[in-house]
């Protein structure tokens, strides 16, 4: 497996991020149990159920010497408009690159004019990570994530063609 390069002077993502294979799926379940508290991370089946949803594209970010999964990241494309259901990256693994990896493989993977998502209102992280890649607030989901947790809806609109993304992946 071929380690990343980098395209500018940003250090190399430690991770290359590739279309998830079967065999990804069980090292995927084990990540998002250690990435989410419980009742968040995404079970083995459900991960199945959606690894064969002819409308979604499940990316992987491997570790680029072990090869074990580090990330993931789940979008449903509807019409025009995609959602990405799920990104987590292993505790292990964070701060590296690997969602920002992440979501410009889905942006570049996925001809849509809109991405949206939800993100749990006080995941201060996650929010800080969408806006610095474009996306806004535009709406308020009340107890979505169970009584008093409440979500948050961010969208963005598809990046100008031709902006150089900051870091080469490879999908
Ligand atoms: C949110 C999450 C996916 C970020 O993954 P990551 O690979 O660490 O993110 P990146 O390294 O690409 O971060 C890019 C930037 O986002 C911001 N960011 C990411 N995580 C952050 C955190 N915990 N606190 C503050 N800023 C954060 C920073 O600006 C960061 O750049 P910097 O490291 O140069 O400061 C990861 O923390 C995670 O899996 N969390 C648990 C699952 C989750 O909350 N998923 C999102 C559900 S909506």
């Amino acid at each position: 497996m071929s380690e990343p390069t980098a395209a500018t002077s940003d250090p190399p993502v430690p991770a290359t991020v590739a279309r998830a294979r079967w065999r990804d799926l069980w090292g995927v379940a084990r990540m998002q149990r250690r990435a989410f508290r419980p009742g968040l991370a995404y079970n083995f089946s459900a991960l199945v159920f959606l690894w064969l949803l002819p409308t979604v594209t499940f990316l992987v970010a491997r570790d680029g010497r072990t090869g074990e999964v580090r990330g993931c990241c789940i979008a449903d494309r509807q019409g025009g408009s995609v959602r990405i259901v799920n990104i987590a990256v292993d505790p292990v693994a964070r701060r590296r690159g690997i969602a920002t990896a992440l979501l410009r493989a889905v942006t570049a993977a996925l001809p849509a004019d809109e991405i949206e998502l939800i993100v749990e209102e006080h995941n201060e992280g996650a929010q800080t990570l969408y806006t610095r890649e474009g996306f806004v607030r535009t709406g308020f989901a009340r107890d979505y994530y169970g009584t008093g947790r409440h979500g948050i809806w961010m969208r963005r609109r598809r990046p100008t063609p031709g902006a150089a993304p900051r870091r080469t992946i490879d999908v």
